[in-house]
């Protein structure tokens, strides 16, 4: 007996939104791939589109409309051969609106549905209209996804905890993703190793609230994300682990001391702080002072002095005033971050930020905004110089911009390039580095056997 060749079929997939949709999105061409979907950066040549999209300000969520209508043009030109589906967020969120203003949309997918995505395009086949699959389903897509994961690179996400019961003010992703939800340890254990044995060196973890994470062990009992990152430190070959996005409410004593502890645990913490003002950390209903949030950093940065630390902020909440805001600027000068993102507020609808009193005025948003950046962008480069003359583990994690010239990343997460061989991809060499940049390093290989790799900057 022989087996009926699969057809060959292009997939283009385009993400947008948090690294969850990146994880997310990587899991859907795996999903799709034994159905004989091969991926494609070109759009005359997908048989299939997925937007993969985010809710989490207007801006967002408009480009995804735009974006339908060229790919209406695309799948005319094509005679409509093209199935085109849009998941992620904006999906959840909005799949009425959707089918209503996109009607050559086959197929409309939630986040925790997109374990079904197989199915659907059989089902979109057949049908007249849009299939849609919002409802949280009552599975865990988790135990409906393949064991087998594609390589990676030297670098891989892996989703461990989704959803948010932490109902941020402004925020919609309570409602996209649904009820916080943490993976069994023994299954992300068992995921973190097929990635290793596909050649990642570096993992991180992903969750809206990775640190609320509290999956079961293998003994029966909720384990902490302190202990699940122990466990990982043990697999032969991970050689880093970083954890991301997480809530200062979250971080507990056993997280900050396994900074101390883990030498795999790189020394990088992003921790959105939203606000530096006490009455607008209460608006937002974030559960923490500006004075936790400083006391946080002290605990962090005694347990690992060389942290290096980024966050978010929100620049026009509503109800904030201009002492608010200084109080923003006042925490950044405090904390000093190493990388950061900040936005203008965006009333969500449903939100209950959306209907608060004391909306801000647009100019005034993009006033704060402007200074907020401008702080950041110093205290980014600041940091990037700080650098200058260390010699950093570099994980090489491709080519870089010029011929020559590899591109790796620091402890610190900061992008460096250097010239190098390019059989260096998936190693950890050491790189002096010469010059700091606003958002990147450059640096000299070194020799591999260089003792001076292990040097770290003064706090
Ligand atoms: N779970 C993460 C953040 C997820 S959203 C956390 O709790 O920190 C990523 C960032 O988008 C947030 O940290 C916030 O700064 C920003 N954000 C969320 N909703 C927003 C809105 N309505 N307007 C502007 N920025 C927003
Ligand atoms: Fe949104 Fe707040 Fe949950 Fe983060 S903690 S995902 S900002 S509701
Ligand atoms: Fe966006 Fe959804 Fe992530 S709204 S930020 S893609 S959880």
């Amino acid at each position: 007996m022989t087996d009926t060749p699969v057809p060959r079929k292009r997939l283009l997939i385009r993400t947008w939104g948090c690294q969850m949709n990146v994880y997310d999105s990587a899991r859907m061409a795996e999903l799709l791939a034994p159905l004989g979907y091969a991926p494609t950066e070109a759009v005359e040549e997908a048989d299939m589109v997925i937007l993969n999209t985010c809710h989490i300000r207007e801006k967002a969520t408009e480009k995804v409309f735009s974006d339908l209508g060229r790919l209406r043009e695309a799948k005319k030109a094509r005679g409509g051969d093209m199935v085109i589906a849009v998941a992620g967020c904006v999906a959840q969120a909005e799949g009425a609106e959707i089918t209503a203003r996109a009607p050559w949309v086959d197929i409309v997918l939630g986040p925790q549905s997109y374990h079904r995505l197989p199915e659907m395009v059989a089902r979109a086949a057949r049908a007249a209209g849009a299939v849609i699959e919002t409802d949280f389903p009552p599975e865990d897509k988790f135990d409906h996804l393949p064991e087998a994961r594609a390589p990676q690179g030297a670098t891989a996400f892996l989703t461990v905890q989704e959803g948010c019961d932490k109902f941020c003010a402004f925020c919609v992703v309570p409602y996209t993703r649904g009820a916080e939800y943490s993976r069994p340890a023994a299954a992300v254990v068992a995921e973190a190793e097929r990635l290793v044995a596909l050649g990642a060196r570096e993992i991180t973890l992903l969750g809206q609230n990775v640190n609320a994470w509290h999956g079961e062990g293998p003994d029966g009992r909720a384990w902490t994300l302190g202990r699940l990152i122990r466990r990982l430190a043990e697999i032969e070959g991970l050689a880093r682990i970083r954890y991301t996005t997480s809530h200062p409410r979250d971080m507990d004593a056993d997280l900050i001391a396994a900074h101390a502890e883990v030498p795999a645990l790189m020394p990088f913490l992003h921790l959105p702080v939203q606000s530096g003002s006490d009455r607008v950390l209460r608006l937002m209903n974030r559960g923490h002072t500006a004075a936790d949030y400083l006391r946080l950093v002290e605990r962090l940065r005694a347990a690992r002095p060389d942290l290096a630390l980024s966050t978010d902020i929100i620049a026009g909440h509503p109800g904030e005033t201009a002492a608010d805001h200084a109080a923003t600027l006042a925490l950044i000068r405090e904390v000093g971050f190493a990388q950061a993102f900040s936005f203008k507020y965006s009333a969500r609808p449903g939100t209950p930020a959306a209907a608060m009193a004391g909306q801000v005025e647009e100019a005034t948003k993009e006033a704060r905004l402007a200074e907020i950046q401008a702080l950041l962008r110093e205290q980014q480069t600041a940091f990037n110089r700080s650098r200058i003359g260390l010699v950093a583990e570099v994980l090489v994690t491709g080519p870089g911009r010029h011929p020559g010239q590899m591109a790796g990343r620091t402890p610190w997460l900061t992008p460096v390039h250097f010239d190098g061989p390019a059989d260096l991809v998936g190693r950890l060499v050491p790189v002096r580095i010469l010059a700091g940049h606003p958002h990147s390093l450059t640096g000299a290989l070194l020799p591999p056997a260089s003792a001076a790799a292990r040097e770290r900057p003064a706090a």
